[in-house]
């Protein structure tokens, strides 16, 4: 007989950020942008870097044994891991195996699921599989594990501030403390080229700007439209942000996310939703005979937009971008580094509410889906998930450097990609306890990682 599963969804999460970072405020002096560009124009903090020591594999490995291991699970538990990358290491061989290690010294390998990739998507593929993998009849009663990591480099340019890199990792079950509403997702997918990594010598990648805000705020459309219908037909009533406590997006950089959401309360004055107070209507008004070509590039549709939205988005946004402001753009990790920052800043009071996801991959693959929280008992209670997470430790012990150590990182790494045969200066001084951290990569390109020794008290 099939096992039941209900309220499947994340149990718990643990988020690995690099310990160096970069301020924004520095990098536009250095890259002699104006004064204000990287700050208030793309509304970016901080940016975290991999150092020669750090790459997606160890961050990886990284944060899944700080998960199992700070919320005592057994490797053997674990029946699916999911990984979602945009970041390449190698054609063939994935992420996944790699994170076996972990698993093979417990004599688990029974554990399906490989990699998902496809820009900023791949993770929520990943998380996708393993929802549904638990609400299938193939489900064998053990947790799903999803991986979502990246390390986001950008050649010179306007594109290099909207950088940054993390791993995060969600263990998936039921009777979750933040449950998939699995019934309403929206979906849209289309092949343009507005991001996209054809040189496999390079791990920057050619990347049309203008194109992809367009192409991101018009698959946020979509999505939105699709979610409200299919809720609307399962529920029998209007779904309007309204309904959403919170809204979390993939976040490049924090300017496309006030728009993404200024754009979302224009789609309900259009929709004429209970969202949208009158003196909003009367300001919006000029902008309802648009098409939505010309919608996607006037300028006062997108200031008034954001104006009117404003208090709404300092409710339901605002605390969703502490992560991605600081760190920021983590590509198939951004939007759940935005979620987790949602955890972090509200827990006290989220209990009951809905939070609505967007999730972006140029190329493009977008999806919108909705959570519902229901607190549970200890470990996998809100107090317990953000305790762990100790977000603002995590920030604040960070290393900032300045720009030029940034860049001759990012020269070196330039070299390191796709090379063989080459030990890195092996300097972990820098990272945290119990982290993961390359040593060597041979003349086959077989790649090395050793740990660092766990801290005393957090256990043996
Ligand atoms: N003070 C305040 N604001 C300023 C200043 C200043 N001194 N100078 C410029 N700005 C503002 C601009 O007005 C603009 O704001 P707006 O969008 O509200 O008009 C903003 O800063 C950005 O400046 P631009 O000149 O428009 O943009 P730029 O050419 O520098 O490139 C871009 C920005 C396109 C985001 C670039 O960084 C990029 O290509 N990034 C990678 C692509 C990306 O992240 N796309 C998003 C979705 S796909 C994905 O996730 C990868």
């Amino acid at each position: 007989m099939a096992l039941k599963s209900s309220d499947v969804g994340i149990l718990a999460v643990d988020i690995y950020v690099p310990p160096t970072c970069v301020q924004q405020e520095s990098l536009e002096t250095y890259d002699g942008a104006s004064k204000g560009k990287y700050t208030i124009g793309l509304g970016q903090d901080c940016m975290s870097f991999c150092s020669e020591v750090e790459d997606v594999i160890s961050m990886s490995l990284t944060v899944v044994s700080s998960l199992l291991e700070k919320y005592n699970v057994d490797p053997k538990q674990i029946g699916r891991l999911e990984v979602g990358s945009e970041t390449v290491i190698d054609k063939s061989k994935s992420i996944k195996s790699f994170l076996m290690r972990i698993f093979e010294e417990c004599g688990n390998t029974d554990i399906e699921g490989v990699d998902s990739t496809n820009a900023c998507y791949g993770g929520t593929a990943a998380l996708f599989n393993c929802v549904n993998w638990v609400e299938s009849s193939s489900w064998d009663g053990r947790y799903g594990l999803v991986v979502c990591t990246d390390s986001a480099v950008y050649a010179e340019g306007p594109a290099r501030p909207t950088g940054g890199a993390a791993a995060v990792a969600m263990l998936i079950g039921p009777k979750a403390p933040i449950v998939f509403e699995s019934k309403y997702r929206g979906t849209h997918m289309s092949h343009v080229y507005d991001f996209y990594k054809p040189d496999l010598a390079s791990e920057y990648p050619v990347v049309d700007g203008k194109l992809s805000q367009t192409c991101y705020l018009m698959a946020l459309d979509l999505c939105y439209k699709r979610f409200c219908s299919k809720f609307e037909k399962f529920e029998g009533k209007e779904f309007s942000l309204s309904a959403a406590d919170y809204v979390v997006f993939h976040s490049p950089y924090n300017k496309l996310v006030q728009k993404s959401f200024a754009r979302l309360y224009f789609n309900d004055f259009i929709r004429n939703c209970s969202s949208v107070n009158e003196e909003a209507k009367v300001k919006l008004e000029p902008f309802s005979s648009l098409s939505a070509d010309e919608s996607y590039h006037s300028r006062d549709l997108e200031k008034v937009s954001q104006l009117v939205a404003k208090n709404l988005y300092e409710e339901k946004v605002q605390p969703s971008t502490l992560l991605p402001k600081q760190v920021g753009n983590m590509y198939t990790a951004s939007i759940y580094a935005a979620l987790i920052s949602v955890l972090h800043n509200k827990h006290v009071s989220l209990n009951g509410q809905r939070i609505l996801m967007f999730s972006y991959g140029s190329g493009l693959t977008s999806s919108m889906f909705s959570l519902k929280v229901n607190d549970r008992q200890h470990p996998f209670s809100l107090l317990n998930i953000v305790t762990v997470l100790d977000i603002q430790h995590k920030l604040e012990s960070r290393h900032v450097v300045a720009p030029e150590k940034f860049v001759e990182t990012l020269k070196l790494m330039e070299h390191r990609y796709g090379a063989k045969d080459f030990v890195t200066g092996g300097d972990a001084s820098l990272l945290p306890q119990g982290s993961f951290y390359l040593t060597h990569v041979d003349d086959l390109y077989r790649r090395f990682y050793d740990r660092k020794p766990l801290a005393i008290a957090n256990g043996h």
